[in-house]
């Protein structure tokens, strides 16, 4: 299938980075189609304006969207898949990614409600996954319910509540002090999960 990888790192020479290449080699590998949204080099803005805030609010499907936004609905709609590779900070996504969510899940294009409530999407992505380094433990990250937080807001809402049917989380814990076998692991995770996407 084709995968949009949304990456959201101020360094492309970074850990998160080399989880990116390793993903995208088991991808490849597996016979997937890649695409890569690196929103820090691509200079994306997550601020939500007032305009965007007014349409958003009122639900106003008429109102035309910034071309920037519509960009992003147009590489969206080429992809089945669909992952996020970005750290973990201050227990959530990186604000440019927060951003992201903000201005491009849009309402008429990530969901909007039928006359009987029930929501609907022009999302094609069938399959997502949020690839997401830590510097916490794995134990750490359990015993503060941070992993459980984490999946609730990025899987169970921005992913499986815009019907995506099916959606994952990889919190990969343990990386303060950059723990050489850690990382090696991680990284061979990462193209694994490339590989069976
Ligand atoms: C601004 C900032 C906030 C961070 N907040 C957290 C956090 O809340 N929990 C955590 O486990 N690690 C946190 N970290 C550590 C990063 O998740 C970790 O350093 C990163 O995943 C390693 O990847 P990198 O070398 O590619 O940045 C934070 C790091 C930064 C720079």
């Amino acid at each position: 299938m084709r995968v949009l990888v949304v990456f959201a790192h101020p360094r492309r020479a970074s850990f998160t980075g080399e989880l990116l290449d390793a993903l995208q080699s088991g991808l490849k590998a597996a016979g997937h189609e890649v695409e890569v949204a690196d929103l820090y080099s691509e200079g994306f803005d997550p601020r939500l304006d007032a305009a965007a805030f007014d349409r958003e609010t009122a639900m106003a499907c008429e109102v035309a969207l910034p071309v920037d936004v519509l960009a992003e609905h147009a590489r969206l709609l080429r992809c089945q898949g669909l992952v996020f590779v970005y750290p973990f900070w201050w227990s959530d996504v990186p604000a440019i990614l927060k951003g992201w969510f903000d201005r491009v899940w849009t309402y008429g294009f990530a969901y909007a409600y039928e006359a009987d409530r029930s929501r609907t999407t022009q999302l094609t992505v069938r399959k997502a996954l949020a690839l997401c380094p830590a510097g916490h433990t794995d134990e750490k990250l359990d015993a503060l319910g941070l992993r459980e937080a984490h999946w609730r807001v990025m899987v169970e809402d921005r992913l499986l509540g815009v019907g995506i049917p099916e959606a994952h989380l990889e919190l990969l814990g343990g990386l303060s002090g950059n723990p050489v076998e850690i990382r090696a692991a991680h990284l061979a995770k990462a193209y694994g999960l490339g590989a069976a996407f």
